[in-house]
């Protein structure tokens, strides 16, 4: 059986618990990447005393006592994240040991899904919740599928080798200076771009040592960015990857013409990731965007990974 609560403080054994697990569950899941909660933000929330919300679950009567009596153990937990609309992005981790034997079943059996009810689901206070399904958890899947829960984004993680970059890639962009700065901002401006891309886009164009902004132009207007990271990740079979944290082209750049500006953007960043010495690239992309997957296909990217947003409310 479980029990579960909402915990704004955990007591000893309880909070060692909750930590070896987190810190067990980051270790196995960390080659899929599916979600992982980072026990030390778990000690400052609850430390804290604010608004993210930690929903744990115990098995009961798991442990035996030196007494001779049964113990509860805790088995999982889901944190809630706060956001200004009302709804909280989520977050489950159900400890390695206690996987697939049922947990967040029963807990969504007895529970449902319901945050229309007055309060939010189990008076959680939220109007819904956003939960990012990181490597698409085959569990996450069947518990979609169960509770009709919506999926409205998937996202893919695509890889590149640099075996695969042509030789003349390289001049396909531009890197991008201070003297860019108002190209830059004014098509960050058209795309919509937040603050916190913005500002990564200006300290890549600045003299940063790990990242680097690039450019391609129609030869009046700068019509497409990728702001790169040099920091190596590294993948399975490739090897250390540099990464693109924002790709963006000129809204009013579409059809064949925005085919080009990818096919710039995409190429010519894998040419600077490998004259930064480095084995390949990585790119993430909505799979609904046909034009970006098309692109990526031709130019030798490889399916790595696949990110699912559920939205329950
Ligand atoms: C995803 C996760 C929360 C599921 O919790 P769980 O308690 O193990 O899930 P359950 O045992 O209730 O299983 C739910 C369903 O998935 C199926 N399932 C469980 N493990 C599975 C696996 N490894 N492969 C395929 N199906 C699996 C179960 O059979 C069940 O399906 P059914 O209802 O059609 O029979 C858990 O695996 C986990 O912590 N994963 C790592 C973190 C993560 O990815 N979080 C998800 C997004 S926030």
């Amino acid at each position: 059986m479980i029990r579960y609560e909402w915990c704004t403080h955990l007591t000893g054994g309880d909070a060692q618990q909750l930590r070896d697990l987190l810190v067990r569950a980051a270790a196995y899941d960390a080659e899929p990447e599916y979600n992982r909660i980072d026990p030390d933000e778990v000690d400052r929330d609850l430390a804290a005393g604010g608004e993210v919300r930690y929903l744990v679950i115990w098995l009961t009567e798991r442990q035996e006592m030196p007494d001779g009596s049964m113990a509860d153990q805790v088995a999982g937990v889901i944190r809630f994240v706060p956001r200004s609309d009302g709804w909280a992005d989520g977050t489950i981790v159900i400890d390695p040991d206690f996987r697939s034997i049922g947990i967040v079943t029963l807990l969504l059996e007895r529970e449902g899904t319901d945050f229309s009810a007055d309060g939010g689901w189990l008076a959680s206070g939220f109007a819904g919740v956003r939960g990012w399904a990181r490597g698409n958890h085959p569990a996450s899947g069947r518990i979609g599928d169960r509770n009709l829960l919506p999926r409205t984004r998937r996202i893919w993680k695509l890889v590149r080798p640099s075996s695969e970059c042509g030789a003349d890639d390289g001049g396909r962009i531009n890197e991008l200076t201070g003297a860019d700065d108002s190209a830059v901002a004014a098509l960050l401006t058209a795309l919509e771009a937040s603050d916190n891309e913005r500002d990564r886009l200006a300290i890549a164009a600045s003299d940063a040592p790990t990242r680097v902004a690039l450019g391609v132009s129609n030869g009046a207007d700068l019509v497409g960015v990728v702001d790169l990271d040099l920091t190596p990740v590294h993948i399975d079979d490739i090897g250390k990857c540099a990464g693109i944290d924002y790709l963006g082209t000129a809204p009013g750049i579409v059809g064949p013409n925005r085919g080009t500006a990818l096919t710039d953007l995409l190429a010519g960043a894998g040419a600077r990731a490998a004259n930064a010495g480095l084995d390949g690239l990585i790119v993430y992309t909505s799979s609904a965007d046909e034009e970006f997957v098309a692109v990526g296909r031709h130019l030798g990217f490889q399916h790595d990974r696949t990110d699912v947003l559920y939205e329950i409310h």
